[in-house]
């Protein structure tokens, strides 16, 4: 009797809202290439991601204050006096940069396997948006501790606008609310952080979604699933999403979470590249530190300015980085998506545009030195022209008959994870530990791996051949 008046007043919800047609839609009955890969965790990561930085931030906004006089210590309050505050605090600071790497990957999956072709294009484009409002969100959450280096880096970024002739100078003074960043600038940007900005990124991720179940996913194959239907229009290399990659996705978590809280538990500064040192020092108008540099996750654009002589050239160029990856579904012009057909043209040219963006996020680190300078200015080249020159080099490489069907082609990564034991084993030997001391009893019952030079030379050897044969 119990049972039945629980399973009405179910009843009396799904007759007044679609709540199993939209789990059905969506989840149970929404069919995804069965050869997902190891590529596709980061998409549901990010969405973790974004729940732990919604989490940890109402919590931490507790605790906080908006005020230029306040604001330094009530962090240091958070971390010291507030019940586990100092885990609510890393969880959010470190959420920031997982934030960043996981969308970074998510994005570099997408452009391995062409997800940003037709019919993908609004996908990455809405993607594109999400990308803009994380560094928005992100550049203006590092201004609330009111640390030197939030102080000072918001200074330099802000300052950037008044290159811009004409209306520059009106700009800048507009978006800081005074001469210098001060605390009508704290509180407008806690207003975005805390609430503008996340309002805009939960619309555009749920319009992402959307967008992505409107056409279906791209798999590692890039081949349309839809093309290839049974008798009850199911596609023939389709999976249901629950349970398959609800349990899938699980795993993924559980790994990240392995990384995630390793980080927050033991490095939570990261050697300073996730809270940097200059950080811990309440904000000084008066003294500006001898080294500003954005957090890492900025660093390659960064680059890019401080490479471009002029400042105002420059900041054109920081833009143009991020435009020109709006535009990408309509620079390729190749038809076919995945990496694994493509041909070695533009696989050496997305490996040289990885090598530079990461080299520029490097440079970025770092004093502008002459020659990190010139540096930074051949990686700016080579990432301008992975993007503009490819209308012509996807036109004229040389692709590989796409199959009918998904395939379980292992990508180099997946052989070597799989690989990962009989590599180690290859790479390293079991040796006594010091013979040399402790009773003759024991002598030689204690070992431990050391590298054997042989077995890394092999190793290296047979990867650099593998990566070049995947290049052709
Ligand atoms: C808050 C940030 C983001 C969240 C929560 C998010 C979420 C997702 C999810 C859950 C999927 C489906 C699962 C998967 O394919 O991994 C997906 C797919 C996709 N996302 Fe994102 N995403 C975010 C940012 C971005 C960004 C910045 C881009 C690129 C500019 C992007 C481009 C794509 C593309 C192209 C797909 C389709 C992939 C395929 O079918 O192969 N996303 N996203």
């Amino acid at each position: 009797m119990k049972l039945n008046r629980f399973a009405q007043s179910g009843n009396w919800i799904l007759d007044r809202f679609p709540l199993a047609q939209l789990w059905n839609d969506h989840m149970a009955h929404y069919y995804a290439p069965k050869n997902f890969n190891i590529w596709y965790f980061f998409g549901s990561l990010a969405l973790l991601v974004m729940v732990n930085q919604f989490a940890t931030g109402i919590l931490l906004t507790m605790n906080y204050k908006p005020d230029a006089k306040l604001a330094f210590d009530s962090v240091e309050y958070i971390m010291r006096d507030v019940n586990w505050g100092w885990l609510i605090r890393y969880m959010h600071s470190t959420g920031a940069s997982a934030f960043f790497i996981v969308v970074y990957l998510h994005m570099f999956r997408g452009i391995m396997y062409g997800s940003f072709k037709q019919p993908r294009e609004l996908i990455w484009i809405f993607g594109m948006l999400i990308f803009v409002c994380l560094m928005a969100e992100a550049f203006m959450g590092y201004l609330l501790p009111w640390g030197q280096m939030s102080y000072w880096g918001a200074q330099v970024i802000i300052s950037l606008f008044s290159a811009i002739p004409v209306i520059g100078d009106d700009l800048s003074l507009w978006v800081r609310g005074d001469y210098v960043v001060s605390d009508a600038t704290l509180n407008r940007f806690f207003a975005f952080h805390v609430i503008a900005v996340p309002l805009v990124l939960v619309m555009l991720v749920f319009m992402h979604i959307v967008a992505l179940h409107e056409v279906g996913s791209n798999n590692p194959d890039g081949i349309d699933i839809k093309k290839l239907k049974d008798v009850n229009g199911i596609p023939l290399d389709g999976i249901p999403f629950h349970p398959y990659y609800t349990v899938k996705d699980l795993f993924g978590v559980g790994v990240f979470l392995i990384f995630f809280t390793t980080v927050i538990f033991y490095m939570p500064e990261m050697g300073g590249y996730f809270l940097e040192h200059a950080n811990f020092i309440p904000a000084d108008p008066m003294k500006t530190p001898e080294h500003i540099a954005p957090v890492w996750y900025f660093t390659p654009f960064y680059a890019i300015l401080r490479a471009i002589p002029d400042k105002f050239a420059g900041v054109i160029g920081m833009g143009g980085a991020i435009v020109v990856l709006f535009l990408l579904p309509w620079l390729d012009r190749n038809p076919v998506r995945s990496i694994r057909y493509r041909g070695g043209l533009y696989k050496k040219a997305l490996l040289l545009f990885i090598i530079s963006f990461v080299s520029l996020g490097y440079l970025g680190t770092q004093p502008a030195t002459p020659t990190a300078t010139l540096f930074a200015r051949i990686f700016t080249a080579v990432y301008f022209g992975f993007f503009l020159l490819m209308p012509l080099y996807t036109r004229w490489e040389k692709t590989k008959p796409v199959p009918k069907r998904v395939t379980d082609h292992h990508s180099l990564l997946e052989d070597i994870e799989e690989q990962l034991p009989l590599i180690i084993e290859e790479m390293t030997e079991l040796k006594p530990d010091r013979p040399e001391i402790g009773d003759a009893a024991f002598r030689g019952s204690f070992y431990s791996r050391r590298a054997k030079l042989g077995g890394v030379r092999h190793v290296a050897t047979r990867l650099a051949n593998s990566i070049k044969k995947s290049l052709d």
